[in-house]
């Protein structure tokens, strides 16, 4: 028995190992100083292998350039096994999803073995299609359970599902379907939230015009409005799924098969397909999730999240079910009908741990403590955030007035890379500060470096990276390895580049700055500034654009688009309304530029590089900061930018 063990008692039912700060300190450096042995303790206690692995990591952030990083590599499963079949015997009448719609009060529940048999029954229609292991398939839907139950019957056969959130436009989800080379696409109907319905077939159809590669098209009826129909590639999930069998052995695969595939954005036009794997990304997310929310068997969970984003995949779906737990899945918005819908819930369904984004706090905050004291929330007793900074304003509103002082706030950092949370208070354990994310994960490393990549030791401020493999970790974008290595690992020799920027504080607690590249987060929403300047310079009147985020009261940032005319065009109001339009068709309807500044040209060096430095500065109103500007092309353009901002 190793020196660290466990002891076994904290593990009984599905309590969290870490309850103290000293089970924290235990389990924190075990992971350090034996990661292998901790890591294979961990996933024999909460995940169910057909074949238990002997291997820890193999690999390191140097080796990665020539092969990705392998957890367990000798162990076999599937990951259906842990989320549902177990479950469905040891507690079958425990709810695994708990679902509200649209209406409040549109309630479904499925209990493990409901959903083992929906998985099953699913896996089997899949499966008469013609789906096998190792497929891609493009899931293309609402906040419905069948989506929850589409993507483990993928995973039943070992097929690799990549979940597209239902926002994104025909343009961009056809850019995924290529990329992957998917095989089938499952969608809905229509979607609805918040009142509106959301024509999910339609855009699916426009984005598989004229594409051979996608065989069949299997679609779930939400709603029961007409569809346009391929009758030789369209198939009525009701028909096909209906009548199948509810019995579907689970295929067995290698550790490190690809799960999921999960496009994000990054600092070019072209989205990546981060891939996670199976054994280890299990092991993390589940591990991650009890000892966060300090899960109780008792819980009723919600994560407000949606699946097309990697916290509902490891926190809806994944997390929960691979330890049993009761996971809610809601289909609307904070807002529907009214600023009251969160708390609504939480009274109904006496939600004990609750965890959504900084940017609907904010926005709830905005309408005063009055809906959420209309509501019974003595449920509570964990409340999380995730997606962005939380400024300390908002992160006393959601304790003090949610949780009336009495709940432990957990900030959870992570990304959709890191698989699962990575920096974050632990519930029972961590003291907390307003706004932030405080403590690594047992088997996290931080490092903060400077310019020149020299780790920081004690406080600072500087660029986080990670330092060693963890079993959550992304293990390749997909198709491109080598994207993979020069975009995370090649910044900093050795280690894993967040592109985060982070201060360190005296008591080694961590406060994320923002994202220091060129990645935007809008409402929690991660998006390529590159993304939008490709769309921007799409329209015909645009000759060059830059963009840039700036803070933002409720949204945490903002669009800021810096765009140039052709000669000869306007860009007058009605043009910059038309750019937000195609920015809308070429990205999706959750990406809009908030604002735009129409200027003679782009601060450039004189080899040609934007100054994006500069845009930013002047998008902040910090025009008078700007510093030197003389090594620019054209100083000139500078001081017309300077000029022509004008705030709010
Ligand atoms: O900038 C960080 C921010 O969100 C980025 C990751 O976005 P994504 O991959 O879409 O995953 C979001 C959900 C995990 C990070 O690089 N971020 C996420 N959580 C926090 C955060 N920033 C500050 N505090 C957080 N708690």
């Amino acid at each position: 028995m190793s020196m660290y063990a466990v002891p076994d008692r904290v593990w009984a039912g599905s309590q969290s190992p870490i309850i103290t700060p000293d089970d924290f300190r235990r389990e924190w450096f075990r992971a350090f100083y034996d990661p292998d042995g901790f890591w294979l303790d961990v996933t024999r206690r909460l995940i169910h292998w057909q074949k238990a692995p002997t291997e820890g990591a193999y690999g390191d952030f140097h080796s990665v350039k020539h092969s990705p990083i392998t957890w367990f590599a000798d162990g076999r499963l599937n990951v259906t096994e842990s989320c549902v079949d177990r479950h469905a015997e040891a507690q079958p009448d425990k709810v695994a999803i708990l679902w509200e719609g649209d209406e409040p009060g549109d309630v479904r529940r499925l209990t493990y073995r409901e959903l083992h048999r929906e998985v099953c029954k699913t896996a089997n229609a899949l499966a008469a299609l013609g789906l096998k292991k190792g497929e891609r398939v493009i899931l293309y839907m609402g906040m419905v359970p069948e989506a929850a139950i589409a993507m483990l019957a993928c995973a039943r056969l070992g097929a690799i599902h990549s979940v597209v959130f239902g926002g994104f436009s025909a343009e961009a989800l056809r850019d995924r379907v290529r990329d992957c080379e998917a095989e089938m696409v499952i969608t809905q109907d229509e979607g609805l939230r918040g009142g509106r319905v959301i024509p999910l077939k339609q855009v699916c159809d426009e984005a598989l015009e004229g594409e051979h590669g996608v065989r069949k098209v299997l679609v779930y009826q939400r709603t029961g409005n007409p569809v346009g129909w391929k009758p030789d590639r369209d198939v009525w999930w009701h028909e096909a799924v209906g009548g199948a069998s509810d019995e579907r052995p689970a295929t067995p695969v290698e550790a490190e098969h690809p799960l999921f595939i999960l496009y994000t954005s990054g600092s070019t036009g072209r989205p990546k397909g981060v891939v996670h794997t199976s054994g280890g990304y299990l092991t993390y997310a589940a591990y991650t999730h009890r000892v966060v929310f300090d899960l109780r068997d008792d819980d009723v969970y919600a994560c407000m999240a949606d699946v097309g984003w990697i916290t509902g995949h490891s926190y809806i779906v994944y997390g929960p079910l691979a330890n049993g737990a009761t996971t809610f899945m809601f289909e609307s918005t904070p807002v529907y009908p009214d600023a009251g819908r969160y708390w609504d819930m939480v009274a109904r369904h006496k939600i004990t741990v609750f965890y959504t984004a900084p940017t609907a706090i904010r926005a709830l905050a905005a309408h005063g403590e009055g809906p959420v004291k209309a509501h019974d929330r003595r449920s509570l007793r964990v409340l999380g955030t995730v997606g962005e900074p939380i400024n300390p304003e908002a992160w006393e509103w959601y304790y003090n007035v949610v949780g009336e002082g009495r709940c432990n706030i957990v900030d959870t950092w992570w990304q959709t890379e890191t698989g699962g949370i990575s920096i974050s208070p632990i519930a029972p354990a961590t003291a907390t500060k307003p706004g932030a994310a405080t403590l690594p994960m047992p088997g996290i490393v931080p490092q903060i470096v400077d310019e020149q990549g020299r780790v920081l030791r004690g406080p600072g401020q500087g660029y986080l990276c990670i330092a060693y493999p963890w079993p959550g970790q992304a293990r390749t974008v997909w198709g491109d390895h080598a994207r993979f290595f020069t975009t995370y690992f090649s910044t900093y020799d050795g280690k894993y580049f967040t592109g985060d920027g982070c201060h360190r504080d005296e008591d080694g607690y961590h406060w994320i700055t923002g994202r220091v590249d060129d990645v935007l987060n809008v409402s929690g929403h991660r998006m390529g500034t590159a993304e939008f300047e490709a769309a921007l310079v799409f329209a015909e009147a645009v000759a060059e654009a830059a963009v840039v985020g700036y803070p933002h009261p409720v949204k945490g940032q903002g669009v800021y688009a810096y765009v140039v005319a052709q000669p000869g065009e306007v860009l007058d109001t009605a043009a910059l309304d038309a750019l937000n339009a195609i920015v809308r068709q070429r990205i999706g309807a959750h990406a809009r530029v908030d604002r735009f500044q129409v200027v003679p040209g782009l601060p450039k060096t004189r080899s040609g590089k934007v100054m994006r430095r500069i845009l930013r500065k002047v998008a902040e109103g910090r025009g008078d900061e700007l510093g030197d500007t003389s090594t620019l092309a054209d100083p000139e353009v500078v001081e017309a930018i300077r000029a022509g901002y004008s705030p709010g």
